[in-house]
């Protein structure tokens, strides 16, 4: 299993807000929104778009693919529009004094 990796100081990513970052050579958006921590791979699943160029929408707890616009669920990773029908993969995340920390989703 994964350990999990410092990635980011809290105050470094706005809320709403995400940072893309690299977690064991694997690209992640962190992803800050109504005070939750949320990672998931940066990596839309309709064509590869970079999710950490997209919208957050800290209510509906989405963020949008910049390049056609599907949106997953920050929680799960789930795909929740069109064109995307396939989750992407979401990772642990835990706040521990200044760092924020990811654990990748062990298998993933
Ligand atoms: S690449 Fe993300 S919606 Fe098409």
């Amino acid at each position: 299993m994964s350990d999990f990796v410092a990635v980011a100081h809290p105050a470094e990513v706005p809320d709403p807000g995400s940072m893309l970052v690299e977690v064991e050579e694997r690209l992640v958006v962190l992803i800050h929104a109504a005070g939750h921590w949320y990672a998931l791979d940066d990596v839309c699943t309709h064509d590869g778009g970079p999710l950490s160029e997209g919208p957050i929408d800290a209510d509906a707890k989405t963020i949008a693919c910049p390049r056609h616009g599907a949106k997953f669920d920050i929680r799960t990773g789930a795909a929740l529009t069109m064109p995307a029908t396939k989750p992407t993969v979401a990772h642990e995340v835990k706040v521990d004094g200044d760092q924020v920390l990811v654990r990748l989703k062990s298998g993933s």
